[in-house]
């Protein structure tokens, strides 16, 4: 038997008996009417009795009754004063009460989307529905049949074919952070450097892609000495993914991934506890996959580059080591000072030859590239750094729109100075651990020629501990939401 996920589906509003409903209020009045009128005259006044005795609507307020009448369940979520919410905050509730209701034993869940009375509020549901249900459960083999299993949610709306559109791009949304989650949870042993560029051209021929493959040996004649060197150690060869769109006219949009498929750290090899996850350091790579497959099936007008960087970061007498001195595609020379730094060497080759190759309008990177992102900035916020301020702004916005959290860092050109090497153009790894997150993105701006350019660092983000909202334990999907949302208002 296999896990199945959520199914999730949008239908005209009818309240039968024996359901369960997940209905809304707010602050704003905690006022009962329309639909949620006639749950409450169907349950015995279960809500009107709610409010009368104690639930407020506070911002994640839950609720779970069992009423006397007709139907089985009502979950009441509160969304606090509608204008004071914002949509992380709103799709965490939504998904929320949709792991109350399954851990209630609720197989079938009816969502009273019209009790939010929130503007374009299909989007935050399906999102919370799909993203808060969904588990990664390919693994697991025992007791299957005991586990608890919510098996449909219905959007329930006075008018379908008006929201037709709006829960189907949530939809395909919602499909790309779920892929990109599984894809980024799937083990190294399973998902290598050849799997993930399988998986990239499965994506690419299901959507019409342009889809290159460069290989080791193609990389060793282009000149592309540091991804290589970090292939080495590795009997996983590395290699990197192009996939082109084509949805609109002039130059593209590049999105660059790393996609290491596991840092050992190399020579610098990781210790226990730090080792552990490094499964998790492909994120870069499975996001950008994801992010352009979405933008296809949304049919984007816009042209868009994915370049994907695999490789595994291993030790064997065959691996790079501290001090060898590399040199890049762009001809740039780097001493290695640290095996462990090695996701800004498969980017600079991955990031000068994309960039040479495309003349692309805007490069983002998106890259697992430092921990000291946790100093910096915890662990729901992704630092950006970048050369536009203005590409930078486009994507704080649809980050905002999103929900997600980004939050800008300098990159003066001052922090270049811990990136230079005695003997070579640069070295890979400061001295020291200050400013980790912007040092390494100021070894990466010597790979990105003169197009505006943006970097994303999910180090931290990429990874959740906690099973809450619209977060499970395990990889995030983070930033495929902004990245797509990024590229629909990409002008
Ligand atoms: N993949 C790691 C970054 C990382 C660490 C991601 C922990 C998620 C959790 C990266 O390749 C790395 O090892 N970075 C080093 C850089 C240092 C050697 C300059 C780091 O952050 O310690
Ligand atoms: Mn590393
Ligand atoms: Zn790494």
């Amino acid at each position: 038997m296999m896990h199945k996920d959520t199914t999730v589906v949008l239908s005209k509003t009818m309240i039968s008996a024996g359901s369960s409903v997940l209905a809304a209020l707010s602050e704003d009045g905690l006022k009962i009417s329309g639909a949620l009128k006639v749950v409450d005259g169907m349950s015995g006044n279960a809500v009107s009795l709610a409010v009368k005795n104690g639930f407020k609507a506070e911002k994640g307020e839950l609720k779970m009754l069992y009423p006397a009448g007709k139907l089985h369940a009502v979950l009441l979520l509160g969304l606090g004063k509608r204008a004071e919410l914002k949509q992380d905050q709103f799709i965490d509730g939504v998904a929320d009460g949709a792991k109350a209701a399954r851990s209630a034993g609720i197989t079938e869940l009816h969502v009273l989307a019209d009790s939010f009375g929130v503007k374009d509020s299909i989007r935050g549901i399906t999102l919370g529905s799909m993203l808060g249900t969904h588990r990664f459960m390919k693994y697991k083999t025992k007791d299957l049949a005991k586990v608890k299993n919510l098996g449909k949610i219905t959007i329930m709306v006075e008018d379908p074919a008006k929201q037709q559109k709006a829960f189907d791009e949530a939809k395909i949304v919602a499909d790309a952070v779920k892929k990109t989650r599984d894809m980024v949870n799937t083990p190294p042993n399973v998902a290598g450097t050849e799997e993930v560029a399988q998986y990239a051209k499965k994506i690419a021929a299901e959507n019409r892609l342009k889809c290159t493959l460069l290989e080791e040996k193609d990389m060793e004649k282009l000149g592309m000495g540091c991804i290589t060197a970090v292939g080495k150690g590795s009997a996983a060869k590395p290699k990197i993914a192009i996939l082109e769109y084509n949805g609109g006219a002039g130059k593209p949009v590049l999105l660059v991934g790393k996609g290491v498929t596991f840092d050992s750290g190399g020579y610098n090899l990781k210790p226990t506890n730090y080792i552990n996850n490094m499964k998790d350091d492909k994120a870069g790579a499975i996001t950008m996959l994801h992010v352009i497959e979405a933008v296809a099936r949304l049919g984007v007008k816009a042209n868009v580059v994915a370049a994907v960087a695999l490789a595994e970061n291993m030790v064997s007498g065959m691996a790079y080591r501290p001090d060898d001195i590399l040199k890049a595609y762009n001809g740039m020379t780097v001493e290695v000072t640290n095996t462990d730094a090695e996701g800004r060497l498969v980017l600079a080759d991955t990031l000068a030859y994309s960039v040479e190759k495309h003349k692309p309008q805007a490069v983002v990177d998106i890259a697992t590239l430092t921990g000291a992102t946790m100093i910096a900035l915890g662990h729901f916020t992704t630092p950006i750094v970048g050369t536009d301020e203005k590409l930078i702004g486009q994507l704080k916005e649809a980050a905002d729109a999103t929900g997600e959290k980004v939050w800008q860092l300098p990159l003066w050109e001052e922090y270049g100075e811990a990136m230079k090497s005695d003997v070579a153009d640069l070295k890979n790894s400061t001295d020291g651990p200050d400013a980790g997150v912007i040092t390494g993105a100021m070894f990466l701006k010597n790979f990105v020629g003169e197009a505006p350019w943006a970097h994303l660092d999910i180090g931290t983000t990429v990874w959740s501990k906690a099973d809450k909202g619209a977060k499970q334990k395990g990889a995030t999907g983070v930033c495929v939401r902004t990245l797509i949302e990024f590229v629909k208002n990409w002008k």
